[in-house]
């Protein structure tokens, strides 16, 4: 047996015992929750915003007076290493999730798993436990997209596979290049936050399972095996704006009344059809907007959804011809753009097996199920094999200010984290047994 394996077997055994502080987790995950909290409900935490910047202070303040070195990268992605870790020499291990949420969204989607990171990565501090794979916590930056329209923005940047970048912007069309330089990002040096190959040993992600499975299973601990793929299109439908009240129904270009149609085709694609696992439209924009005018112009948007990427390929075809089809009835011209493509992607086979054992030294029972959200493993997968742990969500609610999980379940995740971490050690070296895109 090699050394390394030798010394990170042994560290597994004196560390059996070995326990995160639930408390100090379940503090910190209050005092974030502060950060963005929307006064018409939830949190607006909105990625590459002064309240993710605000969130990544507070988090690098902590992790300073923990004795953690905390940095944020020229892509605004906050990185946490324990002192005298070598930088981008040798591959990590590389855990944590994002901080940014939807408008209005929950405390718990992404800060869960940073947070998470960041109290493993102080009880191995704090017990000088030697890794042979040292660990880093990150906090990937803008993983919603709902500000700057480009979802998983921080992890294709750390990961290399971050196209035209600087192109990104907001729907209103200010660059990302702004947002940037005022959010402790480097839009100039943005380049230099990509991670030269082989520096991502393995990649664990801790994340709130945003759905109902687990709660009504009862089982505390997920194992994802898979992560869904996601097609975004940006549709604009332009008709005429024109007065409500003189305009003859026939005569009309609504474009509002298009973009219903296409909206519940989108619907009809996923329920109906069986095209895809999901097809939604999110996001509506009516312009002018305006109580006796009929509507000349709107932009919205359909994502679909599946595991499998000739289904996501099908949903995304009969989504233009349902848009073709409303077009050439209604006499609206309407346009049809790729926002964002995301790949479904299995999980690595030695990670999910390091997850399950470090869930039965826990004695907490586990399931091995799918993602139907979309997270950064599925990016870093690209470049690492991936692990992704679940803890239950409250009725299954998230993206919403109802989003929870009980305080057990989320001290019940971490410790899980913390000995797939110890765990890991003795798997890490997995690069060849990666099994990346299904
Ligand atoms: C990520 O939050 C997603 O939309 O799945
Ligand atoms: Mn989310
Ligand atoms: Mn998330």
């Amino acid at each position: 047996m090699p050394r390394s394996e030798l010394r990170a077997r042994d560290s597994l055994e004196r560390h059996a015992g070995l326990r995160v502080d639930g408390a100090r987790l379940l503090r910190c995950l209050d005092e974030l929750a502060a950060i963005g909290s929307d006064p018409a409900g939830g949190i607006t935490r909105l990625g590459l915003s002064p309240q993710e910047h605000a969130a990544r202070t507070y988090l690098r303040d902590l992790c300073a007076a923990a004795g953690l070195e905390a940095e944020t990268d020229p892509a605004g992605n906050l990185l946490v290493r324990r002192p005298g870790t070598p930088r981008r020499a040798v591959p990590v291990l590389l855990v944590g999730s994002h901080v940014d949420t939807v408008v209005q969204g929950g405390r718990l989607d992404g800060a869960y798993g940073v947070v998470a990171a960041i109290e493993v990565l102080r009880v191995l501090h704090e017990h000088d436990v030697d890794l042979p794979v040292e660990m880093v916590a990150v906090a990937f930056a803008n993983e919603e997209g709902a500000l700057i329209q480009t979802p998983f923005w921080g992890s294709h940047a750390l990961c290399g596979s971050l196209e035209d970048g600087l192109a990104a912007k907001d729907r209103a069309g200010r660059p990302v290049s702004a947002y940037l330089a005022q959010t402790g990002g480097d839009p100039d040096r943005l380049a230099e936050a990509a991670w030269p190959p082989g520096s991502v040993a393995a990649f664990l992600e801790l994340h709130i399972e945003q759905g109902p499975t687990l709660e009504r299973l009862g089982v505390p601990i997920g194992v994802v095996d898979g992560i869904v793929g996601r097609t975004i299109l940006d549709i604009e439908v332009v008709g005429e704006a024109q007065h409500a009240g003189t305009t003859p129904m026939r005569d009309r270009r609504d474009a509002l009344v298009a973009a219903a149609e296409i909206i519940l085709a989108v619907q009809r694609v996923a329920a109906e059809q069986g095209v895809c696992a999901t097809a939604t439209t999110g996001y509506v924009e009516a312009h002018p907007n305006v109580t006796n005018t009929i509507t000349g112009h709107v932009r919205l948007t359909a994502e679909v959804r599946d595991t499998d990427p000739d289904r996501i390929a099908r949903g995304e075809a009969a989504v233009r011809a349902e848009c073709a089809q409303v077009a050439a009835a209604s006499g609206c011209a309407v346009e049809v753009e790729i926002g964002m493509r995301s790949r479904p992607v299995s999980t690595a086979g030695p990670l999910r097996d390091v997850i399950r054992e470090a869930a039965e030294t826990l004695d907490l029972p586990h399931l091995t199920m799918p993602s139907g959200a979309g997270h950064d493993a599925q990016i870093v997968a690209r470049v690492a094999p991936i692990g992704m742990i679940f803890v239950p969500s409250k009725q299954g609610v998230s993206h919403a200010p109802g989003e929870d999980t009980a305080p057990g379940d989320l001290v019940h995740g971490t410790n899980v984290l913390l000995h797939a971490v110890l765990g890991a050690q003795t798997a890490v070296g997995l690069h060849g047994d990666h099994v990346g895109d299904v």
